[in-house]
């Protein structure tokens, strides 16, 4: 593969591979020599179109710890605010030579789009409600690391999965990898026949999380809900919300997990976020540099010369 667009497309071994290889990095992370220096003299730019806190600032970690010179176009001060489109943006920065481009959007396939247009690996750092690949894969290392393994396991993906990429691109990869994934949505968020994708749907959430291994929360993605019905925080959480008198429904030792940014109080009370013992959602950020580490380095190993995968 040039590119990282998405979950689907890859084999289950392709995943198990850059898991492993973002497991490496784990290790290197936690160290004090944290710098590689492998992607040295590689030009990596990041074009965030939508904002983000975890993606963009992990992506530009692990590109500085793998020693590429990193860029971050500020889109809010950038020509696309006088009009330049997206096409012209892209053919704009390839022609300043980058080897790597990482770009979040808010249109889902906008990713895609530029990567047929530009001569470098191009990776998806989230494509409206499409894919976000690099949180399925930080996510997949976080519970492999807590729980030993994925394959066999009940993952329960709950909320706004209609208009997530973070559910989509999870959902492909953990049934790939061979987890057996619920996803629990009020009938307004459910995706319709997402029964297709290998999973089980619950309308109901307590039955839904029923004796699950990992409780997988999701954002209500409130500015995605145009014209739709838009549930009051109170409502969601007394029906879809994870509060710590629902989670003694899931299994013993539940693995809860958030990608972030969370509404606190609206999907997740925060008593069940903070709980070290429950929650491994600082652990999916920290996995986050490592997967994004193992991407760039695989993704680049052509241009460099390196055998590899990619
Ligand atoms: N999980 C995630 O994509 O977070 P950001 O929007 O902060 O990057």
């Amino acid at each position: 593969h040039r590119h990282l667009l998405g979950i689907n497309g890859l084999q289950p071994w392709e995943i198990t591979y850059l898991l492993d290889e973002a497991e490496a990095w784990v290790t290197v992370n936690r160290g004090t020599a944290k710098h590689d220096g492998r992607l040295s003299g590689l030009t990596q730019i990041n074009a965030f179109f939508e904002n983000s806190t975890r993606t963009l600032l992990s992506f530009e970690i692990a590109g500085k710890r793998l020693g590429a010179d990193v860029v971050n176009m500020a889109v809010a001060s950038s020509s696309v605010k006088k009009g330049e489109t997206l096409l012209d943006t892209a053919l704009t920065l390839n022609a300043m030579r980058p080897d790597v481009i990482v770009i979040r959007h808010d249109a889902s396939g906008a990713v895609a789009l530029i990567a047929e247009k530009v001569d470098c690996p191009v990776l998806n750092a989230g494509d409206g409600r499409h894919e976000h690949p690099t949180q399925a894969l930080l996510d997949a290392l976080t519970i492999r690391r807590r729980k030993g393994r994925i394959e066999g396991l009940t993952v329960a993906i709950c909320g706004d999965v209609l208009h997530s990429r973070v559910a989509r691109s999870n959902i492909l990869a953990l049934t790939a990898l061979g987890a057996n994934v619920r996803v629990v949505a009020p009938p307004t968020l459910m995706p319709p026949a997402i029964e297709a994708m290998g999973v089980t749907p619950f309308l109901d959430m307590d039955r839904g999380i029923e004796g699950a291994d990992v409780v997988m929360m999701l954002r209500l993605q409130r500015e995605r809900m145009t014209g739709a019905y838009v549930p009051s925080s109170r409502e969601y959480l007394a029906f879809y919300g994870l509060t710590r008198e629902r989670l003694e429904r899931a299994g013993k030792n539940a693995l809860v997990m958030h990608p972030g940014p969370m509404n606190r109080g609206v999907e997740i009370e925060s008593h069940v976020a903070d709980d070290i013992h429950r929650s491994a959602i600082t652990e999916q950020v920290e996995m986050g540099v490592a997967v994004r580490m193992a991407c760039m380095d695989v993704l680049t190993r052509a241009r460099r010369g390196v055998e590899g995968w990619a």
